[in-house]
């Protein structure tokens, strides 16, 4: 696994939208997947100001990783909301090109079958931005996750119900979420997982240290052939 360190969050991100960018160029029909969560917000900013700039998204598709079971875009911090007006409603593009989780659907089941059948229609994601929880998830892929999962109801980790009070500005009855699975992600062609601040330091020294296992599901992407850990300065402080 390549680590990409930048001394700041807007190099970070700058660095990290570049990728995406670069492969947006290199295959216009790309299929993209954006976390959503704190730390990919400045990555939407350059995405934005890039298509501002020109970048052709006329052929691009993107899918959502995750949604919190229960809450849909009128719901602050939901992946919908954040995802949605931080890029999506920045960018011209049309309902076609993008498929994304309803939190709010009646058949969780029949929602992850729709997420896997656009995913399969493209092939595979062809980039990845994660971010990393504070008990190492990826996505929803909670310690413990199956590796042969696909998209799935996840019952939610306690130290994530617990973070979850940040996005929602209070505590809300969320015990499930909804996620793209573990073969899904790993089957990526380009994975980048970004952290930034000093409050991911341990989960990314402890990701560095320990051997790829479920227990801790961001190490599994340690033995993915095109993978990055990009971080500022900060989460990168108790790398030894
Ligand atoms: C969000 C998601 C989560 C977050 C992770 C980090 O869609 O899939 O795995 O990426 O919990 O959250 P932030 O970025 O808020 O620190």
């Amino acid at each position: 696994m390549n680590i990409e360190i930048r001394q700041d969050y807007p190099a970070l991100c700058e660095y990290v939208g570049q990728q995406v960018i670069q492969t947006l160029k290199n295959k216009p029909d790309a299929l993209v997947c954006i976390a959503g969560g704190d730390t990919p917000l400045g990555v939407f900013k350059v995405l934005v100001e890039a298509s501002q700039q020109g970048l052709d998204l006329s052929r691009a598709a993107f899918v959502g990783l995750d949604e919190w079971l229960g809450l849909g875009r009128e719901d602050k911090g939901s992946c919908r909301e954040m995802v949605y007006s931080h890029l999506f409603d920045k960018l011209p593009l049309r309902p076609d090109q993008i498929c994304f989780f309803d939190g709010l659907t009646a058949d969780p089941q029949a929602e992850c079958e729709r997420v896997d059948a656009f995913i399969a229609e493209h092939g595979h994601i062809d980039i990845l931005v994660l971010g990393i929880g504070m008990n190492g998830h990826i996505g929803f892929n909670e310690p413990g996750a199956d590796l042969n999962n696909r998209c799935h109801i996840v019952p939610l980790d306690p130290i994530t119900k617990a973070v979850s009070v940040k996005y929602f500005g209070g505590v809300r009855d969320v015990t499930q979420g909804i996620s793209q699975g573990l073969k899904t992600l790993l089957e990526a062609q380009q994975i980048i997982v970004m952290a930034n601040g000093e409050k991911k330091a341990e989960i990314v020294a402890t990701t560095l240290n320990s051997e790829p296992t479920t227990a801790i599901p961001s190490t599994l992407v340690k033995n993915h052939a095109h993978c990055t850990l990009a971080l500022d300065t900060t989460a990168a402080s108790l790398i030894k």
